[in-house]
This record gives C-alpha cells, structure tokens and sequence, in this order.
C-alpha cells in the first residue's frame, strides 16, 4: 500500500503552484492520506488569505483522485475535515475500485505552464466544447472562454496592471525577484528564469531590474515598468482564448476552483494546447478590497480596482460570484524549459 500511495503522491505533485512553491506534505495512516498546507511558502501579499495556497491545493487534490483510478482506487475526499487544523486542506481516504481510469492520468506529467506569447488562431466550437467536456454541470457555469479580439486586447491590457504594480512598488519587485531561480543547476522550487520566455535582451535587462535602486531610476527615466506592462499585455492578447473561473469568497470555492483548473488545464494538455494562469491583479485587488493598502500607491490602488471592474464586467462575474482564476488558452508550441518538482514529504504514521 506504501508503495502505490507513494507513487498516487508522485502524481499529485506533479500539480501548478503559485511560483512553483510546491506549498504541502502529507501523513499517511493506512489508506488515509492528511493533505497539509503550507501557506508561508506562497507569496506574503498576493496569497490573500491564503487562497494561491487553496488553488494549488485543488490542483494537488483533482491529480491525486485522477491518479488513485489509475491504481484502483477512489479517491473519497474530504476538505478541510477538522476546524481545529485549518492548514489539513483534505482526508482523502482511498477504497478499492474496479471501474474506468481516467483519460486525463497521462497528462499530469505533461501538464506546464506555457509562458510564451500563443498563435492568434481562434478555436472552432467543436474544440471549445471538447475542452469544456471535462465540467460537471454545477462547474460549467462558472467557466467563461472569452474570444473576440476586442474583448482579448482589453483583458491583457488590465492583467498586464499586475507588472506596472510589481514594477513600481518596492516590496512587490523585491518580493518577485526572490522568487526567480536564476540557473536551472539550482534544483529548488522557485521560478525557474528560463520558464518566463523572455528574449535574451529582457533576460539581460532583467538582471539590472532584480536591483530596486536601479528599476526605481529606470521607471522614473523612462517609465520602465509601464513598458514591461504594455509588452505583456500585447503578449496576454496575443492568445486564441482568455478562460475564467468564478468562485465564490469562501476557502473552500477556492479549492474546487483549483480542481476545476487543474482538469481543464490537463484537458488542454491532451489536446495538444498551452495553457498559462494570470492571476496577479485578481488576488492583489482582493487584497485592496480588504483595506490592505499600506504600502501602495492611491494611483496602484485605483488601477487595480479599475481593472478588476473591466475584468469582472467582461467575464460576466455577477452575484456572489468573483473572477477567482484568469488563463491563457492556445497554440504556443513546445515551453523552452519546466519547473523542479520535489518528491513528495511523507510521513508514514504506522
Ligand atoms: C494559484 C496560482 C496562480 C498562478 N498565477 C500565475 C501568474 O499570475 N502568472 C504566471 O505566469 N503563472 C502563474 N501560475 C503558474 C505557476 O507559476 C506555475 O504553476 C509554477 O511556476 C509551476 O510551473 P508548472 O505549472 O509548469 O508546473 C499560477 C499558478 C497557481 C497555482
């Protein structure tokens, strides 16, 4: 049973995080499984009550149920099982099963984030609904595929707002650049620097930005994070579809968006798409709704809140519903790098 419980964990690992934090462990009991979060590891300001680290964990949870089919068994999961352990994000317990595998089980190790700028090649119908085939009726209405040009070119220039923010306020920059994994001989979690695409001029001007000192007098010469931004928001648009996930406030909304995510996000890699997440300005707007301004600019505050306006209205969020998760969708052909996975932390209990 260790064996197989250990190679279902493998799997789960295998999952997106925020920055590639890789924010769990696991205690092991028979076929119990106790999933642990470990929110310090996600980022200190965007991981809004710790709703990255819930994301990350629907993703870890929707592999590690795909993958006990593979095994022979269902996953029967449970989140966030006791009140007094708020950080156990899920008892899942497994029990024999002789029923299908999933389809989606050989696309787990294949799953990437593809950062490059994607082919402006629509979708047909027919691809949109196989790619949504993957919803059950309760998520289907919580998943928008946004595709006129208009409507694109807007979106990437509002997600882009997240860059003129982390460009122009020192605690972000400073907080991005502690995240990059400069070479890929550093096995570490972290963003690996090759993952984010960048051509060999913007990987040379980004080891001069990694200074505050030096970012700081470029955006005041030459308003060097805006540029970044305009970039960025070309290369968002620049996409055959935007998708959006609706969640309500709550922790557990979060989670099964992450599930939700996570079997889209392998859908896509079945059918031969990329697929790339850009949440920044949703969860740094949810900080902001907070009054958790301190530090930040009146104008960086008033940007965000306006691009989360546009985004909301354009993505149709309404009632208690807010735009929890935005992605890329599209033909962006082979990544040029993938993050380090760790193995997975277990604790066998008997
Ligand atoms: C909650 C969450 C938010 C993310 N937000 C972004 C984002 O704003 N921009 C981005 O480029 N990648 C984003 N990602 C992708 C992660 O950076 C990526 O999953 C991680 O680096 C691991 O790489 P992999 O997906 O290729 O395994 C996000 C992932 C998660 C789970």
């Amino acid at each position: 049973m260790k064996e197989t419980i250990k190679k279902i964990l493998d799997s789960g690992v295998q999952a997106p995080s925020g920055s590639n934090s890789q924010p769990w462990r696991f205690s092991v009991r028979g076929k119990r499984i106790h999933v642990e979060a470990l929110p310090e590891k996600d980022h200190p300001v965007l991981n809004f009550r710790n709703r990255g680290t819930w994301v990350a964990h629907g993703a870890l949870i929707e592999n590690i149920s795909i993958a006990a089919l593979e095994y022979g068994y269902t996953a029967r999961i449970e989140l966030f099982p006791d009140r007094k352990m708020p950080h156990i994000t899920a008892k899942i317990t497994l029990e024999m099963h002789d029923g299908g595998k999933s389809p989606l089980f050989p696309c787990i190790g294949r799953r990437t984030t593809n950062r490059k700028p994607y082919e402006k090649k629509t979708l047909n119908e027919s691809q949109k609904n196989e790619f949504l085939s993957v919803l059950s009726s309760e998520e289907r209405p919580c998943v928008r595929l946004i595709d006129g040009q208009e409507e694109l070119k807007s979106l990437g220039e509002v997600m882009s707002v997240n860059e003129i923010v982390m460009f122009e306020n020192r605690r972000l920059h400073n907080l991005f650049f502690k995240e990059i994994i400069w070479s890929d001989k550093d096995r570490t979690p972290g963003l690996l620097l090759d993952t984010l695409e960048l051509k060999p001029p913007q990987k040379a001007a980004l080891r001069i930005f990694r200074y505050w000192q030096a970012t700081n007098l470029l955006n005041k010469l030459f308003s060097v994070g805006k540029k970044i931004a305009r970039d960025n928001a070309r290369s968002y648009a620049s996409t055959s579809a935007i998708g959006a996930i609706l969640a309500e406030d709550d922790d557990t909304a979060f989670i099964n968006a992450g599930r939700t995510m996570e079997r889209l996000w392998l859908k896509s890699a079945e059918m031969g798409l990329s697929f790339h997440p850009v949440t920044g300005v949703l969860f740094l707007r949810q900080v902001f709704m907070a009054g958790l301004t301190e530090g930040f600019s009146n104008e960086h505050i008033h940007l965000v809140k306006e691009a989360y306006g546009k985004i909301s209205s354009i993505c149709g969020a309404k009632d208690e519903r807010i735009v929890a998760l935005l992605f890329r969708l599209g033909y962006g052909g082979e990544p040029t790098a993938t993050s380090f996975k760790l193995s997975p932390n277990i604790t066998f209990e008997d």
